[in-house]
């Protein structure tokens, strides 16, 4: 069985997140989303809730598995038997700091590293943008799924932003 891993923080999903899973599920038998558990970095949302948002975004992939994890991503994959990390890639920007950590990987444990270029529609989405564009009473609704876009406006709101 083909298995992937795509991590990332989530904090919360995009809809340039969802294009490259959408995308990557279609490569692989089985595409494991993995939310980083952060103890030095609280963030907008709980990972439970992060997970939560990102099971209801990828309901209709019957092949995607959210899960979580902490430590090494190479010691995740260890333990799951999962060889292959797919990360996208939005721009240049990302690519130096990509590369670093996959070819870092590949030195600890073998894990390889696949990059997915993101679609040109979604290349200058980040969660945290999109945070910062509704703490300040922008209309972030074409850049995350229509829940998650209710649940951060609510947030700013009762946190004063
Ligand atoms: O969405 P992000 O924040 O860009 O994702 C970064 C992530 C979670 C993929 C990366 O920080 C990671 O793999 N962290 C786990 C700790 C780890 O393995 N660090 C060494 C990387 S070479």
């Amino acid at each position: 069985m083909r298995r992937a891993v795509c991590p990332g923080s989530f904090d919360p999903v995009t809809n340039g997140h969802l294009d490259v899973i959408e995308r990557a599920c279609r490569l692989y038998d089985e595409l494991v989303v993995a939310v980083l558990v952060n103890d030095k970095k609280q963030g907008m949302f709980a990972v439970e809730e992060r997970m939560r948002l990102l099971t209801a975004a990828t309901a209709g992939r019957g092949n995607v598995v959210v899960d979580s994890f902490s430590g090494l991503l190479v010691d995740y994959c260890k333990d799951r038997g999962i060889d292959t990390v797919l990360k996208g890639l939005r721009a240049t920007s990302d690519f130096d700091y990509e590369l670093q950590m996959a070819q870092m990987n590949r030195e600890l444990a073998g894990v390889e590293t696949i990059f997915l270029p993101t679609n040109p529609e979604h290349s200058f989405l980040s969660s945290s943008l999109v945070k910062e564009v509704a703490r300040f009473g922008g209309d972030i609704s074409r850049f995350v799924p229509a829940e998650v876009a209710e649940l951060i406006t609510r947030r700013g709101q009762r946190n004063g932003g």
